[in-house]
């Protein structure tokens, strides 16, 4: 069995640099040559086959802006070598309907969510849905869908959403530590069960939550991903997390480089 590399970026959030509670938090204006820097480190070091967004692409001012900035990201990104897969985020999703955000993507026709075989894997793409300040949500569809799209398949798997499916406890989280209930998905114990049950699913991949979190429950490992662009420091000028992740698949495990100026490495064995 051939290892399958991917290459992770998450909450790039091309826009304005927006504030929190007063104090700058998304560096936008590094946006820009940060995902340079990631798509140069992947194409001349890490080479991967797969290069996943795993969402939250712009910062969602109007649909004209959003799709422009969107272009604008999935044409730099698209100087990776490697394969694109795309993640819907809530803010991708406020202007931007399904078939734009799709068409955006480079997919077909069809809804956002999907699965696919790469290697020897199977990859499951979800797409949460948003209540602006109410609440996270997987459509019952979608659900019945990723139980039978889990039982089709025979391959190990790796699920891709924007937000945590985990018991993220979200004291200290800048953004979510007042609603935790607009950082997790609100069906998460039901999605878990699914995932549990179909016995394949190796790992899930998140962002949205703008910090590195690691839970492993049911057996399964839930990684979320820090922003490219999040500021780690109080205020301006801002210091960006520069986040990334690089992933190697094999047989027998997974191993998982966070890097940037909070790294960290997590291998899990089966
Ligand atoms: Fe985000
Ligand atoms: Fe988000």
């Amino acid at each position: 069995m051939t290892p399958l590399r991917l290459g992770i970026v998450t909450d790039v959030h091309f826009g304005p640099e927006a504030r929190h509670e007063g104090r700058l938090r998304k560096l936008s204006a590094h946006a820009e040559p940060l995902l340079r820097e990631f798509v140069e480190r992947m194409n001349d070091v890490d080479r991967p086959d797969l290069v996943v967004n795993l969402g939250d692409v712009v910062e969602d001012e109007s649909p004209a802006l959003d799709r422009e900035r969107y272009a604008r990201f999935t044409e730099l990104l698209g100087a990776a070598t490697a394969e694109l897969v795309h993640v819907a985020g809530n803010h991708d999703q406020m202007h931007l309907a399904d078939g734009e955000l799709t068409a955006l993507m480079g997919l077909p026709d069809g809804p956002p969510w999907r699965s696919f075989d790469r290697g020897d894997w199977h990859f499951v793409v979800l797409c949460t849905r948003y209540v602006p300040g109410r609440s996270v949500h997987l459509p019952p569809d979608q659900i019945a869908w990723l139980e039978e799209d889990l039982a089709r398949t025979r391959l190990d798997t790796l699920v891709l959403v924007h937000h945590p499916l985990c018991e993220m406890d979200c004291r200290g989280n800048r953004w979510f530590e007042r609603q935790p209930h607009l950082c997790r998905v609100a069906e998460r114990r039901q999605v878990r069960r699914v995932l549990e049950e179909s016995g394949k699913v190796r790992a899930v991949f998140s962002g949205h939550a703008h910090w590195n979190h690691l839970s492993v429950i049911g057996g399964i490992p839930y990684v979320t991903l820090q922003s490219l662009i999040e500021n780690l420091d109080e205020d301006a000028p801002g210091r960006p997390a520069r986040a990334h992740a690089f992933v190697e698949l094999t047989r027998g495990g997974l191993r998982c480089e966070i890097r940037g100026e909070e790294p960290c490495r997590y291998r899990f064995s089966w």
